[in-house]
């Protein structure tokens, strides 16, 4: 058959939804538009899975776990009954209940407030080196890369000298190849050297030696049992990831966005009261989590679709953050004014994340000393280098001048 000009132009104009592709790391919010305008229930073939990126339907997904479950994964790449580490975070309600009333309260506001002081002396620390060497730096890997990696190890309890060996792991877990679903052998090894470096720790543990929570959650009961080997190792290696990764991301992204609105970043280099504010925005207008996965447990109907039990459903969080449905006209300008108090960056539901307060000072505390320290700062534009995942959006490198 002859392909005419209006085959062409169908093809050109094709909505293609990879999360995986490189090109579309970059800017994914002109797709995420037609997603949420054109199909608001998107289903990939090739890669088997819907997409749902109206806020409304992600926000109703995220609190309908009878619906969409954890517990076959919440990432697409390692979906399947079968999840390595049963931890809270794949698990649904009422498992879900009893194991997160456990660890509910380790970041309360004070405990949170608490930890400040510690976190302005990790940032300080690298700050430090940073004057030290010069007028230039790398700032991911001075300062973003390795600071909340410190933070939360120090809160688990895991030795200074351990953090750049769990850091290089846990880093090397998000490595993906360009357009593949498939985990590439350094994710897979990243992941098994941090069971392996976890496994060996937890003896200490049981007998009540070390301190900090990797050492009280081996002392604690769930419903009047003490916690197995697997449910500890799942607590530790999702504290060290969601710990460190999503919060890097998100104060390079904060500087990254800034720099590119001297506008928006004057106002607070003027009142930096208001970084607070700054924060929240840089969540909404460029997540550091993109999407997370869940499993459809029923057939159900949506947007004229039909969705059957055992698919996969990723709900758009980065999408569902710029929908012009909640956020108006505006919602694809970045404005530290809006105080856009209804974003979904940590999830929504059972699920919320367990450490948004701990990221929420962890950012403000780095961006407030990067501006006291390095007021001037300008990033070199040209020598940035995108970071490559999944579902996690951010730098691999950040060159600074200041
Ligand atoms: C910018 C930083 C962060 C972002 C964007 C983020 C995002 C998220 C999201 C979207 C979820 C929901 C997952 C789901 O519904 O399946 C989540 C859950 C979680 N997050 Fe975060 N997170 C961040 C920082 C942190 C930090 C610093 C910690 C500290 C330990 C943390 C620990 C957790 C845990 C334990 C869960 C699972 C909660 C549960 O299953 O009940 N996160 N996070």
């Amino acid at each position: 058959m002859v392909a005419t000009s209006d085959d062409t132009a169908a093809a050109a104009d094709e909505l293609v939804y990879n999360p995986y592709a490189f090109s579309l790391h970059d800017d994914p919010f002109a797709v995420y538009g037609r997603l949420r305008d054109e199909a608001p229930a998107y289903w990939n073939d090739e890669l088997r899975f819907w997409a749902l990126s109206r806020y409304e339907d992600v926000q109703q997904a995220f609190r309908d776990p009878a619906t969409y479950t954890s517990t076959e994964g919440i990432a697409l790449e390692s979906r399947g009954p079968n999840q390595t580490l049963q931890t809270l975070i794949v698990l649904d309600p009422p498992e879900h209940t009893a194991m997160r009333k456990l660890v509910n309260r380790i970041f309360t506001p004070r405990r949170v407030a608490e930890l400040e002081a510690e976190t302005r002396r990790i940032v300080t620390g690298y700050l430090d080196r940073i004057v030290e060497g010069g007028d230039r730096c790398d700032l991911v890997a001075d300062l973003t890369g390795p600071f909340p990696m410190d933070v939360i190890s120090a809160v688990l309890g895991m030795p200074e000298a351990d953090r750049p060996e769990l850091r290089h792991h846990a880093d090397q877990i998000l490595i993906r190849e360009d357009g593949q679903m498939a985990l590439p052998a350094a994710a897979l090894e990243g992941f098994f050297e941090l069971v392996r470096y976890f496994s060996d720790d937890l003896p200490q543990r049981r007998r009540g030696e070390g301190h900090g929570l990797a050492t009280d959650l081996a002392q604690a009961q769930v419903e009047g049992r003490p916690l197995t080997d697997d449910e500890l190792l799942g607590f530790s290696i999702l504290f060290i990831i969601a710990g460190h990764e999503t919060t890097t991301k998100l104060v390079a992204n904060a500087v990254e966005v800034l720099s590119r609105h001297p506008e928006q970043r004057a106002i607070l280099a003027a009142d930096p009261g208001r970084i607070p504010d700054a924060v929240e925005e840089v969540l909404r207008f460029w997540s550091s989590t993109q999407y997370m996965h869940r499993t459809a447990t029923v057939d159900h109907e949506l947007h004229g679709r039909t969705i059957h039990a055992g698919d996969s459903v990723l709900l758009l969080i980065g999408a569902a953050n710029r929908d012009d449905r909640i956020f108006g006209p505006t919602a694809d300008r970045f404005d530290i004014d809006r105080r856009p108090d209804r974003h979904i960056a940590f999830g929504y539901g059972a699920h919320y994340c367990l450490g948004a307060g701990l990221a929420r000072m962890e950012a403000r505390v780095a961006l407030e000393e990067l501006q006291r320290r390095l007021p001037g700062y300008e990033v070199d534009q040209d020598a940035k280098v995108r970071f490559h995942s999944g579902n996690v959006t951010g730098w691999v490198s950040l060159p600074i001048t200041f």
